[in-house]
Order: C-alpha cells, then sequence, then structure tokens
C-alpha cells in the first residue's frame, strides 16, 4: 500500500535507455482461489503457530541484552504486542493482563512465560514476588517514542506498573525496541504454506478483477472494481487491511496526490494499477499489478512497446532490491545501494519497501518511503532480520514514446527469507506481464487513440 501521498521533491525524469533487460523465469503459474478451511481449524492451525512464536521469545530477549519482558494491559486498551501472542479464540485482553516473560527461569522452575488475568492486587504481590526471586537486572517494556510495536504499553498503565512494582524493580525497566519488533517480525516456518495461498488468492482476486468478466470499457470505473474486490474478499470469507485502490496511470505520479475519491470510467487503450491486499489467518498480504485494455481484435502482440518495456524495467528494480537485501543491514544501507545500483543500470524509481506478516506495514525495518528516498528515520536505522516477510514495493520511471511522457510502472509484491539458501524469494510469484482486458465479441470498435 503506498503509505504517503506527501511529495517533498520532484524528481527530474531522464531518458535513459535500458541497456540489459534481465530475462526472468519465475512468471508465477495460473493463480486458483484458495478456500479458508472452517474456523475452528483456523484456530487450530494460528495456536499451534503462536506456540512456537512464544518458544522462541526467550532466545530473542537474549538476543538483544534482556532478562525479562513484562506487558501489562487492560480490556480494549492492549499493547500492540498482545495481537500477536492471544489465542485464536481472545478478542481483547481481559480485566488486568499482564504478561511476563523470562530470558532464564530459575533452576527447577521450567517456565519462561507466567500471565495473569486479574483485577485485585493480587496480581503485583505475585508479578513482585516473581521479579524478585529471579532477580532480573533489565526489565523490557514497550515504552518506546517512536516504533509502534514497541511502545504499546499506555501512558497510565505504566505509571501503574511502576507505583505498583516500587522504586527498586522499577529502576530495572528498560526499552528495549529491538524485542517487540523481532517478536512480532519473526513469521514461523509453518506459515509460509498458508501464506503462499493467501497470495494465490490475492493474485486470483486481482486476475479475475482485471479481466472482461469485470470491466466493460465504456462502462465500468475504478470504483467499480474497488467494490467488486472487496465484496469477492467477502465472499472468500477472507478480509482485508486496506481499500483496495484502483487507478487508471497516467503521466501523473500516483503520490504526488492524494487519491481524488473520483470514479473514472475505465477505456480501451488503458493502462490500469492496483493497490490490494487480503487478510486472514493472522496475516497480511500486499500487491501492486498493472492491466491494459485492449481496443477490440487486439491481441497481446498490440500492447505498446514503451508500456512492456516499464514493465520490464520495474522487474529489474524489483531483481535489484530483492538482492541488495541482506540481512543486517539497515533499511537505509540497503536503500542506498539499491538505488546506487538503479541508477548505475540507468533506471530513475523510488523504492518503498515495507515488512508484512502480522500487520500490513509489520514491524521492522523500512527500506525507503515514497516521500523519503535518502534514508527514513528510526525505522530505516534498524537492521534487516531473517525469518520476515517483506513486502518488495516500488516504481520505476519510463519514457513511453506511445504517448508521448514518462510514466511510473508500480510494482508490489511479497517476498519470504529461505535460511538455507541465505535468499529471499517471491511468496508466489512476480507480476512480468500485464493482465489483458480483451473485449467480447461484438463489444465496442476501435476509436482512435490521441497520441
Ligand atoms: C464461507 O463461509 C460460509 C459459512 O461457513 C460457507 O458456507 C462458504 O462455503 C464459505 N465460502 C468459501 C468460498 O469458503
Ligand atoms: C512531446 O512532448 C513534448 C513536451 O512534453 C513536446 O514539446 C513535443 O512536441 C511532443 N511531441 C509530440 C510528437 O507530440
Amino acid at each position: 500500500m503506498l503509505q504517503s501521498y506527501i511529495y517533498l521533491h520532484v524528481l527530474l525524469s531522464f531518458l535513459t535507455l535500458l541497456h540489459h533487460v534481465q530475462c526472468s523465469s519465475s512468471q508465477a503459474p495460473v493463480p486458483k482461489y484458495q478456500p479458508l478451511p472452517p474456523l475452528r481449524e483456523q484456530a487450530l492451525l494460528q495456536d499451534t503457530w503462536t506456540r512456537e512464536r512464544l518458544s522462541i521469545v526467550p532466545s530473542i530477549l537474549k538476543k538483544w541484552g534482556v532478562d525479562a519482558w513484562l506487558m501489562s494491559q487492560r480490556e480494549y486498551a492492549e499493547d500492540t504486542v498482545f495481537w500477536s501472542l492471544k489465542p485464536a479464540t481472545s478478542f481483547s485482553a481481559r480485566r488486568r493482563t499482564v504478561i511476563l516473560f523470562l530470558a532464564e527461569p530459575l533452576p527447577g522452575l521450567s517456565s519462561h512465560l507466567y500471565s495473569w488475568i486479574d483485577n485485585t492486587p493480587l496480581v503485583w504481590e505475585e508479578l513482585s514476588a516473581l521479579l524478585e526471586l529471579h532477580d532480573p537486572t533489565k526489565i523490557a517494556v514497550n515504552a518506546d517514542d517512536e516504533i509502534s510495536f514497541s511502545s504499546g504499553m499506555h501512558a497510565g498503565e505504566m505509571a501503574l506498573v511502576r507505583e505498583k512494582l516500587g522504586k527498586e524493580l522499577a529502576g530495572r525497566l528498560v526499552v528495549e525496541k529491538m524485542v517487540a519488533v523481532e517478536v512480532v517480525a519473526t513469521m514461523v516456518e509453518g506459515k509460509l504454506g498458508w501464506y503462499r495461498k493467501l497470495q494465490e488468492t490475492a493474485w486470483a482476486m486481482i486476475s479475475e478483477a482485471f479481466s472482461e468478466d469485470v470491466i466493460e470499457p465504456g462502462r465500468t470505473s475504478t470504483e467499480d472494481i474497488e467494490w467488486w474486490l472487496r465484496e469477492k474478499i467477502l465472499q472468500m470469507n477472507y478480509s482485508t487491511w486496506f481499500h483496495p485502490s484502483v487507478n487508471i496511470l497516467g503521466p501523473k505520479p500516483l503520490f504526488e496526490s492524494p487519491p481524488s475519491g473520483k470514479s473514472n470510467v475505465i477505456n480501451y487503450g488503458d493502462l490500469l494499477h492496483v493497490d490490494f491486499g487480503v487478510t486472514a489467518l493472522g496475516m497480511n498480504t500486499d500487491t501492486q499489478h498493472m492491466a491494459y485494455v485492449l481496443y477490440p481484435g487486439e491481441t497481446e502482440s498490440d500492447i505498446p512497446q514503451g508500456y512492456l518495456d516499464g514493465l520490464k524495467k520495474a522487474n529489474r528494480l524489483q531483481d535489484i532490491v530483492k538482492s541488495n537485501m541482506k540481512i543486517g543491514l539497515t533499511g537505509n544501507q540497503i536503500l542506498k545501494s539499491s538505488l546506487k545500483q538503479m541508477r548505475s543500470e540507468g533506471i530513475e524509481g523510488k523504492v518503498y519497501s515495507h515488512p508484512i506478516g502480522d500487520w500490513g506495514h509489520s514491524a521492522g525495518s523500512l527500506i525507503g518511503m515514497t516521500n523519503m528516498q535518502d534514508k527514513v528515520p528510526v525505522l530505516g536505522d534498524l537492521p534487516l532480520l531473517k525469518n520476515t516477510y517483506y513486502s518488495v514495493e516500488l516504481t520505476a520511471e519510463h519514457f513511453v514514446p506511445e504517448i508521448n511522457a514518462t510514466m511510473n510502472f508500480y510494482l508490489e509484491e511479497d517476498v519470504y527469507w529461505i535460511e538455507d539458501e541465505k535468499r529471499w524469494e517471491w511468496v508466489w510469484g512476480r507480476q512480468e506481464k500485464f493482465h489483458l482486458i480483451h473485449s467480447r465479441a461484438g463489444q465496442g470498435f476501435r476509436v482512435q487513440n490521441a497520441g
């Protein structure tokens, strides 16, 4: 999803020739709709994944040098991390819900995890007793001032925790932002099979939306397709994390102006764009594809060459970003090296890639934002973590002779980390061919294209 419409600096666009376009064979097979299992089975799946995540928390505490991690929250005022740890059948925190993780429990006390759901002072007595017994030097709390995932402790709750723990224990509270970030970011291995199915379903929805089954040139509007997608998500018993956006692409970049809310009627020869994601099983996807509306009687070979070349350029930029995403580097370092390589290959464009998973814009380092192509403060300085999912989101500029203008070619696909091969791979595939809207027999006639 495009994160920002603030446009700080307009990049000068140079007509650049692409010297080499790498051919790739990762075009995905035809995507099929993947129905979800019954709710009861979904809960079992999610709880299995959550148990695995809970089991790795102690190692994350050790990695970031803290001895314990304390969360305290009330019903409807949950810590952001609560949503990544809760049982599938929990819909909110209850009463006061306190969670304590220990990096290393005392010998004989095997539990790394204690939790309370209470509305009496007993919870504070037991918590203090446990902390005194284990004597942690550093107790992490989610009270960061910048990062959502590490700042979920509500202000009133934080004040109360300090008071109830007493001066001595409260003095050991620390903020270690990477604890919450890594816990939320880590996608346990078992999730991938279903993440792929979610991604395939998102592709199937886009493929159907961008076809003559849904689009009738001269009648169907971009807004019609957005709502068609929303209904399709509902019919499939999925949900989403943002309203889909469908656009007719022209020379003006999408992030230069906010969405007008205007409904535009689609015509022959239009280049279409969609920004679309689905949500299911506690996971989210984010995809941007493009489609071309063929004139009656036209075939794939009639797509303007300038559009084909623009798509290839954007594909090349995807390869560049994906290969620069080295574990341990910061998002800002990856942004810098990606843009440097991009320009050295004669491409102009923007990179604004983000972690995805439990949230659409999930925990982890950002690789650029639409309005920040030098560096992203704070979030861009975090290290890139393995075992996470990322949305490789970007745009490449290309001069399209057929319309005598430079256009942006927007693509977005999700990737996952393959630890054995130490590389990222597309979750389902990536777009290398335009979706095509063919005209039905007898529908319309060729009108002269301006330009
Ligand atoms: C959606 O859920 C309903 C109710 O359980 C079910 O009847 C229907 O088959 C489901 N649809 C799909 C596409 O999974
Ligand atoms: C192309 O656009 C430029 C400026 O944007 C203009 O000067 C030129 O005349 C146009 N060429 C054609 C063939 O329309």
